[in-house]
């Protein structure tokens, strides 16, 4: 099992460039085998969840060539198999995208059921009540969701909760269903965004993605496109926050800012310098100490659960106290533990956390819970005073490409470890 070796304290300076956005790549590589033709993803990030995901579409039959580490070409006109196995989905429950996917193509389709995760409960019930709507037979038996129509017919559909798998799955189902569809109440999320454009590049007529109501006129047939993903929004925001803790001075590119909004606007409100251009954004954290704030995850535009584990992680080397509320997820508090063996100060109530501020973290062995809750112990670590070793690096290694070789980029000591010996090599190198 590999681990982050941290020596904190080096304010992180420099540039660093965001790859595509894993979450609408994974929805993306689901929809690109919705045509016969081959299609071309460029930007795609070349991390693990997006890898697994390749095998799960070669597994069902499509041909999957990659061109080089962000460039891949699909063709899904030899799929023989409408079966996802839980083998792909309990490594990466965004497989479910299959299911759309595949219902919408061949009206039939079968995924494991995904469980829990470590994030929470996570129902599909938007979904099942989506597919069922357009005219699908929905059943779950032996672990898996067997989904088939004999016609699938465009049909009005509100959303009991705005959830971004559900508006995304119903609406790559609704591109190839005969007539139209309005989806209510719908999730907004600049991914939601990509991937109706990307349908759309493909022949689709899906409008109002961005917004809460999108209209969808379904189509005989899809064709082939090229495309290139947008950049992570969730990776520039994790370097913003690491940026800030340290107190450094980071110009995150290759970004698109207004996707960054919530995240600038949080950092602007503890104090940090933001600098907007473009397609980067400069944050600058030197000189002052931070303040405290309160902040509360949303559907977006509000501000992404995704990013809570970091801004707490800064929180709490803020001035006073600041609290955390998590209305989408109920477990994604996890990291508090862990925290408060370096010196952290939360006390989690509910969904709710309050962050006493501290001057510092000390460097403690520590280990990722989830993938976001691990980028934000590497933050922590950066910050700390001493060593900081993070274990099971494997769920950071799910959403993040580099991160340990971007971050040196930015004068972070960190190395990517494999043993006890290579960690007391780390030691005895920074002294
Ligand atoms: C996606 C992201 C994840 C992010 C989340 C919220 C991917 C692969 N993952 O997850 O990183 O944290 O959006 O921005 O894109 N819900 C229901 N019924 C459903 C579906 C969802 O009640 O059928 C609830 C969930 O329990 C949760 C809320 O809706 O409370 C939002 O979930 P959702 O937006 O669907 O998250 P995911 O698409 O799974």
């Amino acid at each position: 099992m590999e681990q982050y070796v941290i020596k904190g304290g080096n304010p992180l300076v420099g540039e660093v460039k965001i790859g595509g956005a894993k979450n609408a790549a994974l929805a993306i590589l689901a929809a690109a085998i919705m045509t016969d033709e081959t299609v071309l993803i460029e930007n795609l990030p070349d991390v693990r969840d997006i890898n697994v995901l390749l095998q799960a579409i070669e597994g069902i039959g499509a041909v999957v060539e990659r061109i080089d580490r962000h460039t891949v070409k699909i063709n899904g006109s030899m799929i023989s198999d409408v079966n996802i196995e839980y083998e792909y989905i309990k490594k990466i429950r965004a497989s479910y995208y299959l299911l759309g996917a595949l219902l919408g193509k061949y009206k039939r389709a079968q995924v494991a059921l995904p469980g829990g995760c470590n994030i929470g409960s996570r129902p599909i019930d938007q979904h099942i009540k989506g597919f069922k709507a357009l005219g699908a037979e929905v059943r779950i038996e032996h672990g898996s969701i067997f989904t088939e129509a004999d016609q699938l017919m465009g049909n009005h559909i509100y959303l009991d909760v705005v959830t971004v798998g559900a508006t995304i799955n119903i609406m790559m189902v609704a591109a190839l269903s005969k007539g139209n569809t309005i989806i209510e109440n719908a999730a907004k999320e600049p991914h939601v965004v990509d991937v109706a454009n990307f349908l759309n590049s493909m022949g689709a007529n899906i409008k109002g993605a961005g917004t809460d109501v999108i209209r969808i006129k379904g189509v005989e047939k899809l064709h082939k496109t090229e495309y290139s993903i947008i950049p992570d929004q969730i990776e520039a925001g994790t370097f913003m926050f690491a940026a800030a803790a340290t107190k450094g001075n980071v110009l995150v590119k290759n970004v698109i800012p207004k996707h960054l909004e919530a995240t600038t606007a949080k950092l602007l409100e503890i104090g940090c310098d933001i600098e907007e251009y473009d397609d980067a954004v400069r944050v600058i954290g030197t000189g002052k100490a931070l303040q405290h704030t309160h902040v509360k995850t949303l559907p977006y535009p509000g501000y992404p659960t995704d990013m809570q584990p970091q801004i707490a992680v800064t929180l709490g080397l803020s001035q006073g106290t600041s609290i955390v509320t998590e209305s989408i997820f109920e477990n994604r508090f996890k990291y508090v533990d862990e925290l408060a063996r370096m010196g952290g100060d939360i006390k989690v109530e509910g969904n709710t956390a309050i962050i006493n501020g501290v001057r510092k973290y000390t460097g403690a062995r520590v280990s990722a819970p989830d993938l976001r809750a691990g980028a934000a112990l590497v933050i922590a670590g950066l910050s700390a005073e001493g060593i900081t070793i993070v274990d099971d690096i494997v769920y950071i290694q799910r959403g993040y490409e580099c991160f340990e070789e971007k971050l040196r980029g930015l004068g972070a000591q960190i190395e990517r470890v494999n043993s006890e010996n290579e960690i007391q090599k780390f030691r005895l190198k920074v002294g």
